[in-house]
């Protein structure tokens, strides 16, 4: 119905004392029942008979001093139609003295609150009607709101009532946008803030900033192709953001194009950063643009029905989305860990069930993966997902990934790490069976899992692969020509991997241990020579543990750091021919 006051009425602090048709006020309240008498009350203010219907509403106020409703709108009209927000406020009171439970009665103190610019107070008043009615519609938006703009020390409050906003109203984009502001600007969640920002476009897709925040932090985040197609588009819905100094900043090129065209101009770039001063005085901008004060202060909407009322500003209740709990469950991702029935690959799939990650792990021993998956589920509560394949066939490979179920399918972190060494022998004596067991595990086996799993990440545009290698990619030693060999291959593979994963947003890394006890690496290598395997007696090497929390490390950097490559080795260990063997209790 709008705001359909009189001009004389609108600049008044109290309503005019003249009634336009003094005839039917009184009249009318004594004969009327309560509600068809709120419903000719607003007939009489909508149609600019102000006076008239505050009349009509304030004498059948004092005629039922206990009705609430009546009551309620008497101060619903003070303010709206009447602008008399002090006798608005005294009427609310006076219901709460006798009414306490009144939610709307406190949503409209709220908002009175607010256009006094009572923050604190205003904020009280929210929180009294959320007290008492949780789903009352956008009541923690508008705390959401309030503690986003004028609390300065209750950002992350501000969050935690957008999150609840949006449980109830997951189509709120305004509450997406500013919910993606706090988690990006104040609270350091960026990966949150990215899944807010792309909620708005989803819902408005011709947002004016949700594009360019998300370019923005994309370019923060390193994913510097995403910041340029978002750049692209925040430029096609508002064209004022484009500027040469951020054209520059954000232009990125795909890789299909000619290396030597592109490896200029990216380097050419590297110095250069969007113009972030800039982007935050527009923030401070589009904030005060966006304050929602206006709204807030402009009493407009019409009373569909007299009971309940709508407060003030509120609009229709949409459906609320179900109630999840608070401390819900964060998925950390899933690590895909090969070769984890032994050694490092099981030391590895420990420390991130540790951490909650969920874990997809394979090997042959399928009792052992059983074993494995039972003690997670029981002692960390987490779900892992087997697959039991031998990694030196390219079939079992392919039919593994490819039947996994949907919620199994995007690997975050890959750890490359089933491998051996068979046998020690100079060149002109070597085994061909030993040969090929370690050249279909250590190179085939890696290539076939990373050929399975890579094209997803590049799909998502996200992931993370570590290579298990070794100090024997890194120096040969005498009669460890053929693992030696494939170790260099491992080495090789990583550094050409990177090249062509970095631009999908894909960190590559390797980490590259010397001799590792608490595995079963020197028993697989003599055979099963128990007496042979004793190789770790005489000094201490790195522990499984030890290599596991490397890679653990590595996989936990921030999103714009990739640990490329970690060589490690015992004390003890200089390289892969010097070792003192002097014994390992002297330290
Ligand atoms: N231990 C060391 O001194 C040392 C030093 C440097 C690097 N490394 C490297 O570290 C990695 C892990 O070795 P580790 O020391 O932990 O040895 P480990 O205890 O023997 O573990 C090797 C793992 O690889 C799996 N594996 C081996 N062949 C496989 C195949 N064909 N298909 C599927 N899985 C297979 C094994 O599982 P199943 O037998 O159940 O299949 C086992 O889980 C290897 O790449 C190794 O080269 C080890």
């Amino acid at each position: 119905a709008g705001c359909a006051t009189t001009g004389a009425a609108a600049d008044q602090a109290e309503p005019a004392a003249q009634p336009e048709s003094q005839a039917h006020a009184p009249a009318e309240s004594a004969t009327l029942e309560p509600e068809p008498l709120v419903q000719r009350a607003y007939a009489l203010l909508d149609s600019g008979k102000t006076v008239d219907g505050l009349l009509l509403l304030g004498k059948a106020v004092e005629e039922h001093p206990e009705n609430s409703t009546l009551r309620y709108h008497y101060a619903f009209a003070l303010a709206k139609y009447g602008k008399d927000y002090r006798g608005a406020s005294q009427q609310l009171e006076t219901l709460l003295e006798h009414d306490p439970l009144h939610e709307d009665a406190y949503f409209l103190l709220a908002e009175l609150a607010e256009l006094h610019k009572d923050y604190p107070a205003a904020l009280e008043y929210y929180q009294k009607v959320a007290d008492i009615n949780s789903e009352y519609p956008d009541v923690y938006y508008r705390l959401g709101l309030i503690a986003f703009h004028h609390l300065d020390k209750k950002k992350k409050k501000a969050a935690k009532y957008f999150k609840k906003a949006l449980k109830r109203d997951p189509e709120n984009a305004d509450a997406h946008y500013r919910l993606a502001i706090l988690l990006n600007e104040h609270l350091g969640k960026y990966w949150k803030a990215v899944k807010h920002f792309q909620q708005v476009i989803e819902l408005d897709p011709k947002h004016p900033f949700a594009h360019y925040d998300l370019a923005v932090l994309y370019h923060r985040l390193g994913d510097r192709s995403a910041a340029w197609k978002h750049y692209q588009q925040a430029v096609e819905v508002n064209p004022e953001l484009k500027t040469p100094q951020n054209d520059k900043a954000f232009h990125y090129e795909l890789a299909e194009e000619p290396l030597d065209e592109v490896m200029p101009r990216l380097q050419g770039q590297e110095a250069e950063a969007p113009d972030f001063q800039q982007d935050r005085q527009r923030l401070e901008a589009r904030m005060a643009d966006l304050s929602p004060e206006e709204e807030a202060t402009a009493p407009s909407p019409e009373p569909a029905s007299p009971t309940p009322p709508p407060a003030v500003g509120s609009e229709p209740q949409k459906g609320s989305a179900p109630e999840t709990a608070e401390t819900e469950k964060v998925d950390k991702g899933l690590v895909l860990i090969t070769g984890a029935t032994a050694g490092i690959g099981r030391a590895t799939a420990e420390i991130f069930a540790r951490n909650g990650y969920r874990l997809l792990l394979t090997g042959r021993r399928k009792e052992r993966l059983d074993a494995l998956q039972a003690r997670f589920r029981e002692e960390f509560d987490l779900p892992v997902h087997l697959l039991h394949f031998d990694v030196r066939d390219p079939e079992a490979v392919k039919a593994a990934f490819e039947n996994l179920p949907e919620e199994w399918r995007e690997v975050d972190i890959l750890i490359n790490n089933a491998g051996l060494a068979r046998g020690l022998a100079p060149i002109h004596e070597g085994d061909l069976e030993h040969w090929n067991t370690m050249i279909d595990t250590n190179i085939k086996g890696l290539l076939y899992v990373t050929r399975a799993v890579a094209p997803g990440m590049v799909r998502r545009r996200k992931g993370h692969i570590i290579n298990v290698a070794s100090t024997a990619g890194k120096e040969v030693y005498p009669q460890g020509n053929v693992y030696c060999a494939t170790k260099h291959a491992v080495d090789a593979l990583t550094r050409a991997m990177r090249l062509d994963l970095y631009q999908h947003n894909i960190r590559v890394s390797q980490v590259a241990p010397g001799h590792v006890e608490e595995t079963e690496f020197a028993l697989v290598r003599f055979d099963g020579d128990t007496e042979r395997a004793k190789i770790y007696e005489d000094f201490q090497p790195l522990t499984a543990r030890d290599v596991a929390e490397v890679i653990y490390f590595i996989a936990t950097r921030p999103p714009h750091v990739n640990i490329q490559d970690v060589l490690m080795m015992g004390t003890q260990q200089a390289s892969s021919i010097f070792i003192d063997r002097s014994g390992r209790t002297k330290r």
